[in-house]
């Protein structure tokens, strides 16, 4: 498998076989790491952080795994460089295409990730875009094989907005390793008919298979992963609160979902999330709406079959994982 210097802006872009090579990659590079064996193969390399949104984990990932491999990181917020408001996006990556070996982006619009790509030298990776989020889709997808040992035929149910970021690439991730997704959702927060289609064609040929539901208790029998993101993502406007609320409250995951779906079910989250009032978000609703929780209660979030931080942790390994593939000449 030769990865080398291809970019990394959306799943749709890798064949099945790709993608697993990156999980493969991402679970030996964790073992090393647990073992203490020393993987420094990029020295001397650098690369550039773009984030035009705010980031714990992925940030975190792309400087702890950047280190790991022996290279350079240098971070930019959307306040202290000229992207945007000074130059172009497609000036900008042209100057750090010169200077680093390779670009992460966090942003809005996926046509903004395309353009650098296509302006860069250097491979450009997407930190999350409005439309996707591929460098977590590898650790949802490592996270999923580590604890049922496989991903075909894996069910997974997407509860809430099915159709940004989050929803989206799961929808891509399941298409392509033969996975069945299954959206659980107000309907006008199922993802665009174009990108259902797209997802449907792929599925033919993995065996996947991508089906919607309306009743959350339907939708959730026997499911082997329940996944839920946030209501309002980075970027949206604060007065899509109220009417979110109201057509997603019936979608939470709750433990009555749980059990419903079974014992061997797991509860996924991308992180960050609205479980509890200690954020600051979080409190602001309860003040403004009255809810104690959003997406997902505590008890679900906080109980045994809740694999959220082993799935955060897994960020950190994977973009390891693509850095090396698209940076290492075989
Ligand atoms: N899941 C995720 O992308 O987290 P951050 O926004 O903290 O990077
Ligand atoms: N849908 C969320 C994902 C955060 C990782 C957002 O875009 O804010």
């Amino acid at each position: 498998m030769n990865l080398y210097g291809r970019d990394f802006l959306k799943l749709l872009d890798y064949t099945p076989e790709e993608i697993l090579y990156l999980i493969d990659l991402a679970a030996e590079l964790k073992d090393k790491k647990k073992k203490g064996i020393l993987h420094d193969e990029l020295k001397g390399k650098n690369i550039a952080l773009i984030f035009e949104k705010t980031s714990t984990r992925t940030r975190c990932s792309f400087e702890v795994a950047a280190s790991d491999l022996g290279m350079g990181s240098t971070y930019l917020n959307p306040t202290d460089s000229q992207i945007g408001k000074k130059e172009s996006i497609a000036d900008t990556v042209r100057v750090l295409a010169g200077m680093f070996d390779g670009i992460e982006y966090r942003g809005y619009g996926q046509d903004i990730v395309e353009t650098m790509a296509k302006y860069s030298k250097v491979p450009v990776w997407n930190g999350l875009t409005n439309e996707f989020h591929p460098t977590q889709m590898l650790a949802d997808l490592l996270t999923i094989r580590e604890h049922f040992g496989k991903l075909k035929g894996i069910h997974l149910v997407y509860m809430g907005d099915a159709r940004y970021n989050t929803g989206n690439s799961l929808m891509v991730a399941c298409a392509k390793m033969g996975m069945h997704f299954t959206a659980v959702s107000n309907k006008k927060y199922f993802p665009s008919e174009a990108l259902i289609k797209e997802c449907k064609e792929i599925a033919e040929g993995t065996g996947a298979v991508i089906d919607f539901c309306e009743d959350p208790m339907e939708g959730t029998k026997g499911a082997d992963v329940i996944y839920t993101d946030i209501w309002v993502s980075m970027g949206e406007p604060d007065e899509v609160w109220e009417e979110r609320i109201k057509d997603l409250e019936p979608y939470r995951v709750t433990m009555d979902i749980m059990k419903n779906a079974g014992d061997q079910c797991v509860f996924m989250h991308c992180l960050p999330s609205f479980h509890d009032l200690n954020t600051g978000i979080g409190k602001e609703i309860k003040e403004k709406y009255g809810l104690d929780e959003m997406e997902v209660t505590d008890e679900v979030f906080e109980s045994e079959n809740s694999i959220v931080f082993e799935e955060a942790e897994n960020r950190m390994h994977t973009i390891k994982a693509v850095m090396l593939a698209t940076l290492k000449q075989n």
